[in-house]
């Protein structure tokens, strides 16, 4: 069975509330004819998930919801923080997780990661979780292996059933934001990886079902070389995400591709 392509904007610190819905409903109207054959994702930040989701709503549009990050209690004393609970409330389908700006920034672990990805699991929201290595990871020539082990260290513990659900984002931290991007077959050789540590952690039904995108600089003028490549269901999109048209446009190249 082919796995169908996702196209997932990371709106990232951007967009107030109204700026979300009026994004939401602009891109709608350009992807609608792709629904079918795309999953169009749109990640606001917090304040905006109600209003984007109200327009989703309420204009019964099939663009999907996701968050950029959470908390792996459901509720408690933890000032600042949102809970799986509470996305769930906003119909919220998938989140973020692991992100590197969060990794780099924030004090993101792979315990924490691991910790978010089976709260999520557990309320019923697919986990994006993002993996990639630093530009002095890559030269020293140990991307794989440090890719696979965060793999390792985000799913431990979960079930084959709910592994095959998740989307891994293989995300090079040298590429985000900076206009460089591996080439197709060099993202593709880490994406097969992933896909290989899935496969050897939880079987190959897992391996099959699970969807891999591509990050970092993903833009209309590229993603049409990134999907033909066998490991590579998608992108996770950051700035090209921004405005409705280059978000659009990924998307209709995407369909183009879909099995
Ligand atoms: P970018 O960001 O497309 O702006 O490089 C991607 C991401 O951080 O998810």
């Amino acid at each position: 069975m082919a796995r169908k392509p996702m196209i997932a904007g990371n709106w990232k610190m951007y967009k107030t509330a109204g700026e979300g819905a009026i994004l939401v409903q602009n891109l709608d109207e350009r992807v609608e004819p792709y629904w079918s054959r795309v999953d169009v994702v749109v990640c606001p930040p917090f304040t905006a998930l109600k209003s984007v989701s109200t327009v989703i709503e309420l204009d019964r549009l099939e663009i999907k919801l996701a968050a950029q990050n959470v908390h792996w209690e459901s509720e408690g004393a933890f000032t600042g923080e949102v809970s799986p609970r509470m996305l769930v409330d906003l119909r919220c389908d998938y989140c973020i997780v692991g992100h590197s700006e969060r990794r780099e920034m924030f004090g993101e672990t792979d315990e924490t990661v691991n910790k978010k990805v089976h709260a999520l699991i557990a309320a019923g929201i697919t986990p994006i979780v993002c993996v990639g290595e630093s530009l002095e990871t890559r030269d020293a020539g140990d991307t794989e292996r440090f890719v696979r082990e965060q793999v390792r260290a985000a799913l431990d513990g979960v079930d084959p059933e709910s592994a095959g659900d998740i989307v891994i984002a293989y995300e090079p931290i040298w590429a985000i934001g900076t206009g460089h991007t591996p080439t197709p077959e060099g993202a593709n050789d880490v994406c097969r990886t992933i896909r290989a540590t899935v496969g050897a952690l939880f079987g190959q039904p897992a391996a099959i079902r699970v969807r891999i995108l591509y990050g970092g600089s993903a833009k209309p003028e590229n993603i049409g070389l990134f999907m033909p490549e066998p490991d590579i269901d998608g992108a996770l999109v950051g700035g090209a995400s921004l405005e409705a048209a280059s978000f659009a446009d990924m998307v209709r190249t995407a369909a183009s591709f879909a099995g």
